[in-house]
């Protein structure tokens, strides 16, 4: 891969690159009609990476699919796709983590306590390895997108981060290779997080500024199914995730759940 993006480079041509942990849904495939259009060439990466899921996660049971996933990419023109191993990328002796200060300290990263730092550091290598202009992240994940940007500027990676707006299944559920997990009786309820975002929009579309109420409403509106816990309902500076008590300009409100222990998560921007 680093030969090829140096013969790439030095022919004058740009990399537009999506990494992914594979089990491609139409939102990744969003992500690469955004990077066919941004560079000359367009890389893939599937690798599920062990070192973002905690140990009572569900790295072995994450949905794979390579063949399935491989057509999808043909079909959208990807020009390479990095499909590495385990131990290629955490090789025997590996010690090497990247580490944010800051915004792994809220939403996600309070349940998920290992989970960013295990996406910076195999971003960090994918980056160094598919050496691309621009990258491109799906903005479901917003917290992730977050963390990706300010570590490109921290460390002065010269790589465009570009966010790919969420897309959603007709009924509005945000797509996710989790989705795979969902069963149709639990569709209600995994329906309700998108219903509650859309319920926030409305409310500070029709003045109501208070954060803690515009939460509370939404906790109201998923609590009516037991089966669901939620984790976080969070109404955040886009930028920094710190909480604000009012809506003023952008602002995210950003939320995850368990459902039958499947975690779904979900966000929206409020815009006064
Ligand atoms: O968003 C994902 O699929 C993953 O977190 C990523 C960015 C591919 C890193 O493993």
């Amino acid at each position: 891969m680093q030969d090829r993006a140096d013969k790439l480079r030095c022919s004058g041509k740009t990399m537009a690159f999506v990494p992914t942990m594979g089990y491609l849904h139409k939102g990744h495939l969003s992500l690469l009609r955004i990077g066919k259009q941004k560079a000359d060439d367009l890389v893939l990466s599937i690798f599920v990476n062990p070192a973002q899921f905690g140990p009572n996660e569900d790295l072995g049971s994450y949905p794979r699919s390579l063949e399935r996933d491989l057509d999808m990419a043909k079909q959208e023109g990807v020009d390479a796709v990095f499909v590495p191993t385990d131990k290629a990328l955490y090789q025997e002796g590996y010690q090497t983590y990247v580490e944010l200060e800051k915004l792994p300290g809220h939403l996600c990263g309070l349940s998920r306590p290992v989970f960013f730092k295990g996406i910076t550091t195999v971003v960090t290598q994918l980056f160094n390895i598919v050496k691309p202009h621009v990258a491109v992240f799906g903005e479901k994940d917003f917290q992730q997108l977050a963390i990706i940007r300010q570590m490109v500027k921290d460390l002065k990676f010269d790589i465009e981060i570009i966010g790919g707006p969420i897309v959603r299944e007709d009924d509005g559920l945000a797509m996710s290779s989790r989705n795979a997990y969902l069963e149709d009786h639990m569709r209600p309820a995994a329906l309700s997080l998108s219903r509650a975002l859309e319920n926030s929009r409305k409310m500070v579309k029709s003045g109501i500024l208070d954060a803690k109420l515009i939460a509370d409403q939404a906790a109201e509106m998923i609590s009516v199914f037991p089966e669901i816990t939620i984790d976080y309902i969070s109404i955040c500076d886009p930028l920094t995730l710190d909480a604000v008590e009012m809506i003023e300009g952008r602002t995210l409100i950003a939320l995850a759940v368990g459902l039958n222990k499947i975690r779904l998560i979900d966000n929206t921007i409020l815009e006064v």
